[in-house]
């Protein structure tokens, strides 16, 4: 009794710290301190389970979690800062993936004991005659060992699990850009067929729940969910995926609730129910951003709607420019603004970007940095980046802080974006990116757009704001390029 009321109330406080965790990350001052708390409360979330008797086996558990810490360890110190929305991805996909499989242990085992009482019961009256079998209810079924709300989570995590399982393994392709994805099938009537695929799920899901409670249909349920969670994926295209990211986050967290209903475990209902509403939540700031509605999102619906322009037509008249143009320019201005990119992120230029704004601040010049929501590959991507090179979050500007501004400006820098700053998705509705606010770059007096070529961004498609009257193109990569810009201007 005692030691079931402490388990509990260790529950209790990690499902706190959790929240407090959550809270802390809302804003970049305290994200480190939540990050923390998250951490400690899933760290006594899982002491609180190692002692609450229900182990099967201790070293099970300890292979499990050394041989899964381990690749865990060793790929995160690997990868590169700019692969993090791919790891993200694919993370979330391999807790889709947990959830299905303890769904799938767990309708095992009750199957296994299901059919071990009926061979008992065979064995236990074996020598009994069949009249007196049948008289003492040797026909009555043996009832499955689970009840029809577990039996419903089951069937909830399967589906759930595997629609993440796959549709991050395909977010996980398109994030790290991979040709693979180009080949990969999809149809003109992928919408029809999603909608088959998730009514055969749903026939299938009662197959699970209700009669008669088959190992089958519930491996069939999980490819079948499997195969809807790629064809929900698959057609997204243009710059639509961070919304997408943001969906599978959140079904992760449901299949994880899910689960915490199949074992019983109140701490993983808890948890799975934050990361499933916080992520609906940056779900749905995600759409606001991207001026997309949810329904479209949920439905897989979003996706590219025409090839756009050709790149030849488009870059008809681009003019570069040199450093020490540059220099010239930024020296006579009086008002500056940074939009930094995902290629900032590429080049690792954060402190080269501090370095020049603070040579620009001390000739007295204003200058203010434009953060797209979807800028760079996760959300937060250029604050962070920024705020580790010490520039104050008081200069990073929200696109509607920003744009209002900007025909008073007399330089936008672009420093390695380009899908946050074409002006296609204002003025062309054909575009994959129509629709999707942007910075208006092109509406300062002048524009200088610092990358290594006129090489498309995420969506692949090309930006008519690099072939603009008023903007010029700065060939370098970021970090580079920065510097030179510097040099001619402290020799200016
Ligand atoms: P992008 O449109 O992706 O463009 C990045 C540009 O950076 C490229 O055109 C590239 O051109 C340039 N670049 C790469 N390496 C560089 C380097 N070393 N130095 C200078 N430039 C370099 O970037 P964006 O404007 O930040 O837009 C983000 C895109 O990613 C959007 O389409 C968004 O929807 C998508 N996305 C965002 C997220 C989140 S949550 N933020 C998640 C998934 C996808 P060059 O090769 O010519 O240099």
């Amino acid at each position: 009794m005692i030691h079931s009321i402490g388990i509990d109330l260790t529950y209790l406080a990690a499902a706190v710290l959790f929240i407090l965790g959550l809270k802390g990350m809302t804003h970049p001052r305290t994200a480190v301190r939540g990050n923390l708390m998250g951490s400690v409360g899933m760290l006594l979330a899982i002491i609180a389970t190692l002692l609450a008797g229900k182990i099967f086996s201790f070293w099970m558990v300890l292979a499990g979690m050394l041989l899964g810490g381990g690749i865990g360890a060793f790929v995160a110190l690997r990868v590169p800062m700019t692969s993090m929305p791919e790891m993200v991805g694919l993370l979330n996909g391999f807790g889709g993936l947990a959830s299905l499989l303890v769904a799938g242990a767990e309708i095992h085992r009750a199957g296994v004991e299901h059919a071990q009482a009926i061979a008992a019961r065979s064995a236990e009256w074996e020598n009994i005659p069949r009249a007196v079998q049948t008289s003492m209810g040797a026909d009555a079924p043996i009832p499955f060992g689970m009840t029809s709300d577990v039996a419903l989570a089951v069937a909830a995590s399967c589906l759930i699990g595997a629609v993440t399982f796959a549709g991050s393994l395909i977010a996980f392709l398109k994030l790290a850009e991979h040709p693979v994805v180009k080949q990969l099938p999809r149809s003109p009537q992928q919408q029809l067929i999603n909608a088959v695929l998730a009514c055969v799920c749903f026939l299938l899901l009662l197959g699970v729940t209700g009669w008669p409670q088959t190992e089958t249909f519930f491996w069939l349920l999980a490819i079948c969910a499997g195969v809807l969670g790629y064809g929900l994926t698959i057609g997204i295209g243009g710059a639509d995926m961070p919304v997408v990211i943001a969906l599978l986050n959140s079904y992760s967290g449901l299949a994880g609730a899910a689960t915490g209903f199949v074992l019983g475990n109140s701490v993983l209902i808890i948890a799975g129910s934050l990361v499933g509403a916080s992520g609906l939540i940056l779900t749905n700031i995600m759409c606001r951003a991207m001026n997309r509605s949810l329904p479209a999102v949920l439905f897989g619906t979003l996706g590219p709607t025409a090839d756009g322009p050709k790149a030849d037509d488009v870059y008809k008249s681009v003019k570069s420019t040199s450093a020490d143009e540059i220099a010239m320019l930024l020296d006579v201005a009086t008002r500056i603004v940074i939009v930094p990119g995902y290629g900032m992120a590429v080049a690792q230029a954060q402190h080269a970007v501090r370095d020049l704004s603070r040579l620009l601040q001390d000739k007295g010049v204003e200058v203010l940095f434009g953060i797209h929501p979807v800028a760079g590959r996760m959300p937060g991507h250029m604050n962070i980046l920024l705020a580790e090179a010490d520039i104050s979050y008081d200069l990073m500007k929200e696109l509607d802080d920003i744009n209002g501004s900007l025909e008073q400006t007399d330089v936008c820098l672009v420093i390695g974006a380009n899908d946050t700053v074409n002006p296609d998705a204002r003025t062309n509705p054909t575009s994959p990116i129509a629709g999707m606010p942007i910075i208006n770059a092109d509406r300062a007096r002048t524009c200088i757009v610092l990358k290594r070529s006129l090489s498309p961004g995420f969506a692949g498609i090309p930006n008519p704001l690099f072939a603009a009257e008023n903007c010029l193109m700065f060939y370098a990569d970021g970090q580079k390029g920065l510097m030179e810009i510097m040099a001619a201007l402290k020799s200016g």
